[in-house]
């Protein structure tokens, strides 16, 4: 075990013992590669840097209560992996070589895994990147998928308390026809800059209207956004959102509970008819909202008396037990790492 001050960990780049790699050539996946090397010696002409060819997922893995090492719903961050690979014509790593290279950079990081308790989670970062080079805007012929980890506390300081988010109207973090529905660098590239303003203006995050319309809500940051309303779980539907696999298991496990899911789009006035408001990820699983603040307009929308609402509370705390294994896991959505 290592000498880490775990429940003060911030979510950040973590350097850990081993990362591991595999190439693409011919239309082929080669051996996995163990490295060392927090670098990559990577062709000046590769799409990645040039064209955007890049795709990335983001999931963690828990020590449970039973010491055991549990990984969520890996199989959907697979198939969200092919869809990004498939979108920008990238070569589609195999959900066999996922996992096998996942278990793989865990079993070799294992000492990093955040013992049961700390609230801490091991982070795992695959990345597909054209690593083969082109001068024509052109897909690369050679691929690079590796895996690095490392251990992370909660994405927003705050923890599990509610935060403030702003809505911008000036950017987009994507086109409505684009690649928002999938995980690809650009995206990302475009949210930088009203998300390191909406910082500077003392807002944890900012929240994206679809942008064709400008009247529905998209995402929030990194994020996916929902609402209660009485005994609704709200979340936008658009094809500019990314599909995130917490929202999606909140679905599940809010009509569990007795709510109604809908699934649809939602408007910049139905902000003032939610009585809880939250963003949903793997980082945070769920980052209640407070208030949120139109930028433009001038319009703020608040929830609750600065704590997470009864639903919110209740949904997260779920989810966490499920994935630190408290709870019994009735969808099967865990797996146990032979590690
Ligand atoms: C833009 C965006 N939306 C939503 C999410 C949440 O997705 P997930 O719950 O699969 O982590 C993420 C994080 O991966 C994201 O980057």
């Amino acid at each position: 075990m290592q000498n880490i001050d775990w429940g003060s960990l911030p979510f950040g780049y973590f350097k850990t013992d081993y990362n591991v790699r595999c190439y693409n050539r011919n239309g082929a996946w080669g051996k996995i590669e163990v490295s060392s090397s927090e670098y990559i010696n990577i062709h000046m002409a590769a799409t990645c840097l040039h064209y955007g060819q890049e795709a990335f997922e983001g999931m963690k893995v828990f020590r449970g209560a039973d010491g055991k090492v549990r990984i969520f719903r890996w199989e959907e961050n697979a198939k969200r992996m092919q869809r990004s690979a498939e979108g920008i014509m990238m070569a589609e790593v195999p959900s066999e070589l996922f996992i096998e290279m996942i278990t793989k950079v865990v079993a070799l990081n294992e000492k990093y895994i955040p013992p049961y308790g700390t609230g801490a989670a091991l982070y795992i970062r695959p990345l597909l990147i054209g690593s083969g080079p082109q001068v024509g805007v052109k897909p690369a012929d050679e691929y690079l998928f590796m895996i690095f980890v490392g251990p992370v506390g909660p994405y927003f300081k705050e923890g599990f308390h509610p935060v403030k988010m702003q809505i911008v109207r000036d950017y987009d973090r994507c086109a409505p026809l684009g690649t928002g529905h999938i995980k690809v660098g650009g995206n990302y590239a475009a949210s930088l800059k009203p998300a390191a303003r909406a910082k500077e203006e003392g807002f944890a995050s900012v929240i994206f209207l679809e942008a064709k319309e400008k009247k529905y809500i998209d995402e929030a940051g990194p994020a996916n956004f929902f609402g209660i309303k009485g005994k609704k779980y709200i979340t936008p539907d658009s094809h500019s959102i990314l599909p995130s696999i917490t929202n999606m298991s909140l679905r599940q496990l809010a009509a569990d509970m007795g709510l109604e899911v809908e699934l649809r789009h939602v408007t910049v006035e139905e902000l003032g008819e939610f009585d809880e408001a939250g963003a949903c990820g793997t980082a945070a699983i769920i980052s209640p909202i407070r208030e949120i603040f139109d930028r433009e307009t001038g319009k703020s929308f608040t929830y609750g008396e600065g704590e997470a609402g009864p639903y919110s509370t209740k949904l997260y705390n779920k989810l966490r037990a499920i994935q630190y294994g408290e709870e019994s896991d009735p969808y099967g959505w865990t797996t146990v790492l032979d590690i």
